[in-house]
């Protein structure tokens, strides 16, 4: 048990106002099967590992903890490409007049259906990793693709996302600056169209279908885990991931959901301030955002998942780097019979709270509180590898605190 006196995370506990649920069929069994069926139709889709991480459970003191390895996705490295592709898959069949059964991959990458199209260019503003999904699904489709990238992104994921065709900038502005550089942009390409990984009012379809690709990864894990996780520890940038994962398991379990947490770095907690502040209405961080969460550096929660999260959440989390570097190393030097979890630093932000949650002697009213313990199940999603892997090093084998 650790025993610093400062714990490097925060709990709250939702106590916002409910609302209709509208969202919450979205993210239906039925739906995501649909999403589930199209990634099905891509040679690339493999289901990815969930590590049962059976001595971490017993060191950690509960009955079960697993991770789910996004690492291995589509070789991308990260679970995006599943919002990213299937959005815009039903984008064209929209656009198409078809229904997205009619478009298996075999059909959209055809020439024929590539005749009947013409060109689009999709354009995405991103961290690094759905901007990759969006670049490598338009490279697949043989269209055009525009991606902006916050100031401060480093080179490594830069270039993997140059290196799929797309075109690339890095732009002086933080990650929500970038967004709206991209709804400017669109109309003034033909058939332009924003795919992004966030919602706002009267921007939802695109947003809807990227949270029901990224249920398939929910789906898959509920099917490897074989039996109802007690809680569920997931990141959040603008929450899509979270909110899709938190609507899935409240759906799949209505009668007795798992208990679920939301985590966000201390510099870009939307999410967690918004819960502080209790109204339900949402709360926006702007600036910089440092953090070495790049993928959870969004100040400006996608409305679906705040919803989603006022409905369903059991509380939020916000820290510093220092629990996600936690997770990191945890998973990278796991123990001699578990199996190795190669997660990057936003991937790993999910275990490392909840790892933090479990030894943090400071943190133990928020075990209690969560009732983690002996016979809890706990289910986490490592939603990236090592995507900058010279920062991937630094912090696992060189032992750097950023
Ligand atoms: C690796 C990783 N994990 C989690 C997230 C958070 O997803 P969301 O922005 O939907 O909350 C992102 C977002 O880019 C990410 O790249």
């Amino acid at each position: 048990m650790s025993k610093t006196a400062e714990p490097d995370l925060r709990y709250v506990a939702n106590h916002l106002p409910k609302t209709a649920d509208p969202y919450l069929a979205l993210l239906s069994k039925a739906e995501v099967t649909r999403a589930r069926d199209f990634h099905r139709s891509f040679p690339q889709y493999a289901v990815t590992p969930l590590a049962d991480l059976r001595h971490m459970a017993e060191y950690l003191g509960v009955a079960r903890v697993a991770v789910k390895d996004e690492s291995w996705r589509f070789g991308l490295n990260s679970f995006k490409v599943l919002g990213g592709s299937y959005a815009i898959g039903r984008f064209l069949a929209q656009e198409m007049g078809r229904d997205i059964s009619e478009l298996p991959y075999s059909v959209l990458v055809s020439d024929g259906f590539i005749r009947e199209l013409g060109s689009a260019t999709f354009i995405a503003a991103t961290d690094g990793n759905h901007g990759r999904g969006v670049a490598w699904t338009a490279r697949e489709l043989r269209q055009r693709c525009i991606v902006l990238m916050p100031k401060g992104t480093s080179a490594s994921r830069f270039d993997n996302i140059a290196a799929l065709g797309a075109e690339v900038s890095i732009e002086d502005g933080n990650y929500d600056d970038c967004v709206r550089m991209a709804i400017e942009m669109a109309p003034t390409y033909e058939h332009g169209v924003i795919v992004q990984d966030t919602s706002w009012p009267g921007y939802t379809d695109i947003p809807t279908w990227i949270m029901q690709g990224y249920g398939v990864m929910a789906d898959e894990a509920a099917e490897q885990f074989g039996e109802r996780p007690t809680h569920i520890f997931v990141q959040a940038g603008v929450g899509a991931m979270a909110g899709a994962v938190t609507g899935y398991f409240a759906g799949l379990y209505p009668d007795d959901p798992p208990r679920i947490v939301v985590v966000e770095p201390d510099t870009a907690d939307c999410m967690f301030r918004g819960a502080v502040r209790g109204d339900g209405e949402p709360v926006t961080v702007t600036g910089d955002m440092p953090s070495i969460m790049a993928g959870l550096s969004c100040g400006e929660p996608c409305e679906l998942g705040w919803d989603l999260f006022k409905n369903h959440a059991t509380g939020f989390v916000s820290g510093a780097d220092s629990f996600t570097v936690r997770g990191m190393r945890m998973l990278a030097g796991n123990f001699k019979d578990d199996p190795h979890v190669v997660s990057g630093e936003s991937g790993a932000a999910g275990f490392g709270a909840f790892a933090s949650i479990m030894l943090e002697e400071g943190l133990a009213p928020v075990r209690e509180e969560l009732c983690l313990g002996p016979d809890s199940k706990v289910l986490c999603f490592s939603t990236e590898g090592d995507t900058d892997p010279v920062r991937y090093k630094q912090i696992v084998w060189d032992g750097i605190d950023f």
